[in-house]
């Protein structure tokens, strides 16, 4: 069901933030600010902090922030709906309710459509579910189990089996009500060519269903296992097509499984397939997820980092897995995720793995595992002779895109280092490709790839920051500001365009309260993160000190502004002064004493700005 609009700016406003986020994390009162060890990264000290009157929280650690809203989706990994609800129940905040009867026929039809997806998946999911554990089953069983699948495991991951028929599923299906446009729609079947009808998709194979985040069924894996088949129907595995409810890439197989022990030790294992995930997790390592199929995406690479810090690859030690390994290395790296891999012995996978020595020594492995990049050098220099120096290079070369795209500069270089003793170069030279590579990819990437930097990155002086601060801290200050400077010269600002959006609005009208800000002047990811940090002074500030500082910074506004004016007007005068046009040399040097003399009266005269 929909909530109507503007009901999350009611939810947003009458939530009692330090409430609300008190129940997860133990806040203290420091000064305005509560504080608490941050619920988004491991510390030590606590530099997580809430403001309690102007609703947002900000991390100076991992700088996490946002409102409520946001702090309740990422606590609970829901979506913006589910958080509203949830926070509207815990304030006391009733939800409207359900359209009447009368006004059903308005919902939105996707959403219907959608919902009635959702529950034929579940319908048929529960149908192989009881398929695999009936009569007709018993080869699909043996199966299983002849692959190291305990019987247990199968029913808790759901595993299902696809009778040997044309129509056993739709014929089910339609029986509980659904049309055949839909079991179509959903995948489920297959509409004849020739004639009028539909024959269902899967047949004798073991089915995996895939499930979303939140353990609904949106779409199926189908095995074919039989050994006279093999070849004879179709490929080894066959898959659910895309449907509304289900878009290739952005699932992970395991998810609603494991998410819980990779929130609770901070990573997760990814492995390719399957078999690759339901071995290891049926031994112990519960923290894993597959990627079903080759290299990973970045959907799923943000859906893993909602869970998960840190990722340990797993794929197959064949080329083909090598290669997915690779890519999906870049693809983790670019979302921010810390990256291992975790190489098995040659020819062997996370199945056969954990089928020949165990899922302890797995485990030990996979918290073990190599970071990336030792793991890209050891490609790299696989095969190569490195007695030669142009080998040397060239191995450096193949890895130098993935040290470039190491975010942390320390790192980076430490990196550097490291790969540089490795093979053997001059460490100097390392480091140098290594930041010109970096620097092309910024570029090149724009400013969505900023990502990649830590932030803030927007470039603002210590004077803009604290302008900023004192401007959002103090709301009369906006309207101070509006009557300080003219029109001309706020739109001349001299500061960050970012800045002078900010202003702009604030001199407009527009309230200083963080999301109506962040919105209005459609602030991007940064900029964001910079009212964040603004609005949740680190320090306690006392009251007043907003309004003192501001009367500070706009003097020096008043000054950078009239400077900026007499700097023109020196370069009039050299002019003048060049064409002999003795008037027009008078009148600048008129206006610039002007000038000069009420940057004197008012104190505002800098002597080091100032010549003659
Ligand atoms: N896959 C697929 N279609 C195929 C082959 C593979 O969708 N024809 C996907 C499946 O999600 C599979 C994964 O790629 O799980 C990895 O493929 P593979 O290693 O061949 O399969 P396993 O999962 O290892 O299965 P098994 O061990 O039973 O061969
Ligand atoms: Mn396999």
């Amino acid at each position: 069901m929909r909530l109507p609009r503007g009901f999350s700016d009611e939810v947003r406003q009458q939530a009692d933030i330090v409430k609300i986020i008190g129940d997860y994390v133990s806040l203290k009162k420091r000064g305005t600010n509560y504080m608490a060890l941050c619920p988004f990264h491991q510390e030590k000290s606590p530099s997580f902090a809430v403001h309690p009157t102007k609703g947002i929280f900000k991390c100076f650690g991992c700088s996490e922030g946002g409102d409520v809203i946001h702090f309740v989706m990422r606590m609970e990994n829901c979506d913006f709906p589910e958080a509203i609800r949830l926070i509207a129940q815990k304030s006391g905040i009733p939800i409207p309710a359900a359209p009447e009867p009368g006004q059903a026929a308005t919902a939105d039809p996707e959403q219907v459509r959608a919902a009635s997806l959702y529950a034929l998946n579940e319908s048929a999911c529960a149908f192989f579910e009881h398929a695999l554990q009936s009569n007709e089953g018993s080869a699909a069983r043996a199966y299983l189990a002849e692959r190291g699948i305990r019987p247990e495991s199968a029913v808790r991951l759901r595993l299902g089996y696809a009778p040997d028929t044309w129509d056993a599923l739709s014929g089910h299906l339609r029986k509980r009500g659904a049309t055949s446009d839909l079991i179509v729609t959903g995948g489920l079947a297959v509409a004849r060519e020739e004639s009028s009808g539909i024959y269902d998709r899967f047949r004798d194979r073991i089915m995996f269903p895939i499930l979303d985040a939140g353990g609904r069924a949106v779409a199926f894996g189908g095995r074919s296992f039989r050994a006279s088949q093999t070849g004879r129907e179709g490929p080894k595995y066959l898959n659910s097509p895309e449907t509304p409810i289900y878009t290739k890439g952005r699932h992970l197989y395991g998810l609603p499984y494991a998410r819980e022990a990779v929130k609770r030790e901070q990573f997760a294992v990814l492995v390719e397939g399957y078999l690759d995930f339901l071995l290891p997790f049926q031994e112990g390592v519960s923290n894993i997820v597959a990627s079903l199929g080759t290299a990973l995406t970045d959907p799923q690479a943000s859906l893993l980092k909602r869970f998960a810090r840190r990722v340990v690859v797993n794929f197959d030690s064949d080329p083909a897995g090598r290669s997915a390994t690779l890519r999906s290395v870049e693809v983790l790296m670019r979302a921010g995720l810390q990256v291992q891999v975790l190489a098995l012995p040659d020819g062997e996978d996370p199945d056969s793995f954990v089928r020949g020595q165990g899922g302890a020594e797995y485990a030990r492995r996979a918290a073990e595992a190599q970071n990336y990049i030792d793991y890209v050098v050891d490609r790299a220099v696989q095969g190569r002779d490195l007695s030669h120096p142009t080998t040397r290079v060239e191995a450096f070369r193949t890895a130098l895109p993935f040290l470039a795209i190491i975010p942390n500069a320390i790192e980076r270089t430490a990196f550097g280092d490291h790969v540089a003793a490795r093979l053997k170069l001059d460490p100097q030279l390392v480091h140098q490709e290594i930041r010109r590579e970096a620097q092309g990819r910024k570029s090149a990437s724009g400013p969505e790839g900023e990502t990649l930097s830590r932030p803030p990155s927007i470039s603002m002086t210590e004077s803009e920051f604290l302008l900023l601060e004192t401007l959002l801290n103090e709301p009369e200050n906006a309207t101070i500001l509006a009557g300080a400077l003219s029109a001309g010269e706020l739109d001349g600002l001299p500061c960050t365009p970012f800045l002078r959006r900010v202003t702009a609005a604030l001199v407009a009208g527009v309230a200083p309260d963080y999301a109506t800000l962040a919105d209005h002047i459609g602030a991007n990811a940064q900029e964001r993160d910079v009212l964040q940090r603004v609005l949740v002074p680190k320090k306690p500030v006392p009251e007043k000190a907003w309004r003192d500082w501001f009367t500070d910074c706009l003097i020096g506004l008043k000054r950078t502004s009239m400077e900026r004016q007499m700097a023109l007007l020196q370069d009039a005068m050299d002019e003048a002064l060049s064409k002999g046009d003795d008037q027009a040399y008078r009148e600048h040097w008129m206006r610039r004493t002007g000038l000069k003399r009420v940057l004197a009266r008012n104190g505002l005269l800098e002597t080091r700005t100032i010549s003659n």
